[in-house]
């Protein structure tokens, strides 16, 4: 390993930190039925399918190993989006125990909630609503299977994102900063409207976005 990266790694493993916005959502009252602005049609069965099309992507962050054990493991779905029979979206819906990539670990959902990830349209597709149809045909298929309420998690940069997640009925929980320190992860929770690095924040004991 050439040295550079070597010396990067070793910092990594000293100190790193991530932020992002917890964001949750009701689903006990009447859901948007949101059509995007081209034919599209979802497949919810199409999870090996949607991991083999997302390692075909060439973000690599979208196919986390220890991401895609959890969701075998745990039976999560991962619908693609297809328009003319081609794959050009997908989102990732985790019941009970969806692994977070930036706590490194497994996190365990509170009763009654699921919790969307990584929504993904190819760079060519992107506003035309494909995203937004995507949230809301999950937002459907987590309530026709018992859920009350759907989290994600954002990050702050991710405007488009949090524009698509807030079209479609998300509201902002918590700021939650994640260091890990020697490996080992302290994540410490704001409330959205008062959020900085060093101000006083609870650090979380338990399991996010709960504290
Ligand atoms: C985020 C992403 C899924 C959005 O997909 P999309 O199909 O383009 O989203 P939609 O068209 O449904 O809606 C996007 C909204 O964000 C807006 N938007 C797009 N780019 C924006 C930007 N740079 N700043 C602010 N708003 C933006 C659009 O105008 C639209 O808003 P509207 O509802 O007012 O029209 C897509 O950009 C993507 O795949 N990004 C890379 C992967 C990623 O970051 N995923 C999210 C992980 S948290």
């Amino acid at each position: 390993m050439p040295l550079k990266r070597l010396i990067g790694k070793f910092l990594r493993f000293i100190f790193t930190t991530n932020r992002a916005i917890w964001f949750e959502k009701d689903l006990t009252g009447e859901l948007i039925d949101y059509q995007a602005k081209i034919p599209v049609e979802i497949d919810m069965n199409s999870t090996s399918q949607t991991i083999e099309w997302l390692k075909k992507q060439k973000e690599s962050w979208v196919t986390n190993p220890q991401e895609i054990t959890a969701a075998l493991t745990y039976n999560h779905c991962w619908p693609s989006v297809r328009t003319n029979g081609e794959t050009i979206g997908c989102i990732k819906i985790g019941f009970n125990n969806p692994y977070i990539v930036d706590y490194n670990r497994v996190i365990q959902l509170p009763e009654g909630m699921a919790f969307i990830y990584d929504t993904y349209v190819l760079e060519e597709m992107r506003e035309k609503g494909v995203a937004k149809y995507l949230i809301s045909q999950a937002n459907k298929f987590v309530k026709s299977q018992g859920y009350t309420k759907v989290g994600c998690h954002i990050p702050p940069w991710n405007k488009a994102s949090i524009s698509a997640y807030e079209k479609m009925g998300f509201k902002k929980v918590k700021y939650i900063r994640n260091i890990r320190l020697f490996g080992f992860s302290i994540l410490i929770a704001k409330s959205p409207w008062n959020f900085s690095f060093f101000t006083k924040g609870k650090i979380i004991k338990g399991y996010v976005p709960y504290g």
